[in-house]
């Protein structure tokens, strides 16, 4: 494969209409991204660690979301940075690059018998980092989160039934319930300065007699929020009293920042309340795997199980499969070393916006690699409700947001997530991954800096 990645890659970006220097140009020093094992292991000693994850990693010519599609949305091959979807940036751990390149020299790819081992390894993931018992019989695979909490859904909250959300919140979500025909519930958290909270009553009162599931993410995508075990107990328990199932998403849980401890759901203390819930979880946030589809639920209800299961299709590839088991069982330090790199980061931006951009303001996120930004000033600089309004008819609305987004895309090369997408509470927002090398947020925080100081 190797031989023929620069002939791919050219091939790619001539039909993407790049070149390759102007691919180089997108926040993309660094070698091409399909180089080889041994270039992996050569580049391991950079940056202080064992791994390296400050030489930029280019990405442009993989067909990526973060990258080649803000390129071809945007029309512009100097993008400074992907900043949207979330997935990473880095090359990923070697041990799957390993375990990838061992298992392809064995060329049949037939059907696959899922080995005890790929639950094995991800019961003892949970058992040694989060101390969390999770019974291998009580578990689901799936495809991934989407797939798992559809499958909840089918089975939990008939057509034309309300799925409360916290909004802010994961806006994959409003997907899932266009797929199952469910209507989302909006509860929107308190935000005070960035610290973002959950009025009770509030949540209590959105509850109706046709709301059968809430949909917890912890931590919170886009706010980074970190839930306390207090939070979580009393969700649980308003959830249990009104037999409103909980899933919880935990997809980001591995992306505790400095002095935050994620608390699973399935760990609080009240038997009953745990047993009204079912968790997903996967290492495709952990490991940058999102494209290798590979997730899991589990329950301590059986019930709960069986109907997910029921609902469910897992279709998980070979390569998916191997790719995770590699990452849970070897994958360990390369993820601790990463930890701290995305906590700096963090501090990064917080710092940066304090001191060179106090046009937007930014909390430094609790847990996950996303930042949840105000950028109030720029919307009203813009004229951005004005220009929505103006730009939307019929179906096709427009968000101040997304005008902000695109404003951001064309003015300073960085490719952002509209807040609207997030529900309420997205308003002024763009949400930033930043889940890249220091060398490409830096970048792109100075290119922010200077299309805003224009303004
Ligand atoms: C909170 C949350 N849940 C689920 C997903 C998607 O999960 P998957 O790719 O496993 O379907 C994402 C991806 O960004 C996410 O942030």
């Amino acid at each position: 494969m190797a031989k023929n990645d620069g002939l791919n890659r050219r091939l790619f970006l001539k039909r993407a209409g790049i070149t390759a220097f102007a691919a180089g140009a997108a926040g993309a020093v660094g070698s091409g991204p399909l180089s080889a094992v041994a270039a992996a292991a050569a580049a391991e000693a950079a940056g202080g660690g064992k791994y390296d994850f400050d030489t930029p990693y280019s990405r442009v010519g993989t067909d990526s979301v973060k990258w080649d599609q803000a390129i071809r949305t945007y029309k512009r091959p100097n993008l400074i940075a992907g900043m949207g979807i979330a997935d990473m940036d880095f090359r990923c751990a070697p041990c799957i690059t390993n375990a990838l390149t061992e298992r392809i020299k064995h060329e049949n790819w037939g059907y696959l018998d899922m080995p005890k081992e790929y639950t094995a390894a991800v019961v003892a993931w949970n058992k040694k980092r989060y101390n969390l018992d999770i019974d291998p019989e009580s578990m689901v695979l799936t495809t991934g989160v989407h797939p798992g909490i559809i499958a909840t859904l089918r089975a939990y909250a008939p057509p034309g039934s309300k799925v409360l959300l916290n909004t802010p919140t994961y806006n994959g979500f409003y997907g899932d319930l266009r797929a199952t025909n469910t209507l989302p519930e909006d509860v929107p958290m308190r935000n005070d300065k960035g610290k973002f909270s959950i009025d009770f009553d509030e949540f209590e009162r959105h509850i109706s007699h046709d709301t059968n599931v809430y949909i917890l993410c912890n931590p919170q995508n886009p706010t980074g929020n970190m839930w306390s075990p207090a939070d979580l107990l009393k969700i649980g328990q308003i959830c249990l009293a009104h037999r409103v199932l909980v899933i919880a998403d935990e997809i980001h849980c591995d992306f505790a920042m400095k002095g935050v401890k994620y608390t699973p759901f399935a760990s609080l203390p009240d038997k009953a309340v745990v047993n009204n819930s079912v968790t997903f979880k996967a290492c495709s946030k952990s490991f940058s795997l999102a494209a290798m589809k590979n997730a899991w639920g589990f329950s301590t209800n059986p019930d709960i199980i069986a109907k997910v299961r029921a609902n469910n299709r897992a279709d998980i590839t070979t390569l998916g499969m191997v790719a995770n088991k590699a990452a849970l069982t070897e994958g360990a330090d390369w993820l601790d070393q990463l930890l701290p790199y995305i906590d700096t980061n963090h501090d990064m931006v917080v710092n940066f916006m304090k001191t060179k951009l106090p046009q937007i303001t930014v909390a430094k996120a609790q847990g996950t690699y996303l930042q949840w930004v105000d950028v109030s000033y720029v919307a009203q600089k813009i004229g951005a409700k004005q220009k929505a309004a103006s730009m939307s008819s019929g179906r096709r609305q427009m968000s101040a947001e997304q005008v902000v987004q695109d404003w951001f895309a064309e003015n300073a090369g960085v490719a952002l997530n509209a807040g609207s997408s997030y529900g309420t509470g997205g308003e002024n927002h763009q949400r930033m991954n930043i889940a890249t090398s220091k060398k490409t947020l830096q970048a792109a925080l100075d290119a922010m800096a200077t299309a805003v100081n224009k303004l």
